[in-house]
């Protein structure tokens, strides 16, 4: 679940109590609803003003019979790798909008922390994420809801247990979806959203560790849309957060200077 900050000019101390619970939702645009997970009976969590130097008191309450995570974006997160993104020195949506063409269609110069890869608008992509390791991961997309199209044991890639061909008309929509331990998932969705977003296990301590992608989708068609508004540019100059250049604020391919990678912890 992610939690949004605005910024409001009056109390210090803010105390939220949420309750988080099963809602009935239906997003596919199909018959019938589903259950998913939501905050006080909606799946729209109610927003979060704290000021600027005060104090966020969020009190959760689990009303799910099983556990879940809770993580916030934008946030600095004491003790985890530089708040939530990878270690860069220039956020990579900056490097987009502001390098000349044909730098910002390069993968390599948002440096190989942010794993980038460049998808032309429009396109359909496919996505296979195939976990070997001994944990599950709970992977969630930024501004996409993935369609679920294959789903099977490593080992069984030839007959998936669940296999939608694109006659299908309704595969199931995620925006997290769990890769169990020695299984892989086949996504597909359309690159009809040109931004610059992360795929992430949902694991704070994964996704501080560098499990995260970036999807660089459809720069050409971003940079023609409306420019990042000023507050945004401040934003950055008062953290000290550099919005010029590569990856590691320079120029061309030259990512000398870039932070170092988190250390993966066993
Ligand atoms: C959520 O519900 C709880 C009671 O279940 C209530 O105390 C709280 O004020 C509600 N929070 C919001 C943000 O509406
Ligand atoms: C982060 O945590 C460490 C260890 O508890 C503490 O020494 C440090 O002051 C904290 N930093 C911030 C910015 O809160
Ligand atoms: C692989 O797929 C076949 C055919 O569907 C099935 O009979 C078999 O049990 C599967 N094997 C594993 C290890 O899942």
């Amino acid at each position: 679940m992610l939690l949004l900050l605005g910024v409001l000019a009056s109390a210090a101390r803010v105390v939220i109590n949420w309750d988080v619970g099963y809602v009935q939702v239906n997003r596919d645009g199909s018959s019938g609803s589903r259950r998913a997970i939501g905050v006080n009976g909606s799946l729209q969590i109610p927003p979060v003003f704290a000021t600027k130097g005060g104090t966020l008191v969020l009190n959760v309450h689990n009303s799910l019979d099983v556990s879940t995570s809770i993580h916030a974006h934008g946030i600095f997160q004491n003790g985890t790798n530089f708040m939530d993104s990878p270690a860069m020195t220039v956020p990579s949506l900056y490097s987009t909008l502001m390098l000349d063409a044909p730098l910002y269609s390069n993968e390599a110069v948002y440096g190989p922390q942010t794993h980038a890869i460049v998808l032309k608008h429009l396109e359909y992509i496919e996505l296979v994420i195939k976990n070997p390791s001994i944990l599950l991961h709970p992977m969630h997309p930024h501004d996409h809801a993935f369609q679920i199209i294959e789903y099977d044991s490593i080992v069984n890639q030839s007959e998936p247990v669940l296999r939608y061909s694109t006659k299908c008309n309704a595969p199931m929509q995620r925006d997290t979806f769990v890769v169990p331990v020695n299984h892989y998932v086949k996504l597909r969705f359309r690159a009809d959203n040109p931004g610059v977003w992360l795929l992430h296990c949902h694991m704070d301590v994964h996704f501080g560790m560098g499990m995260a992608l970036t999807l660089i989708e459809a720069p050409d068609v971003l940079r023609r849309r409306p420019k990042v508004p000023e507050t945004m540019l401040e934003l950055c100059r008062a953290q000290g957060i550099r919005t010029e250049g590569n990856g590691a604020g320079n120029a061309g391919f030259d990512l000398a200077g870039l932070p170092t990678p988190p250390t993966i912890k066993p």
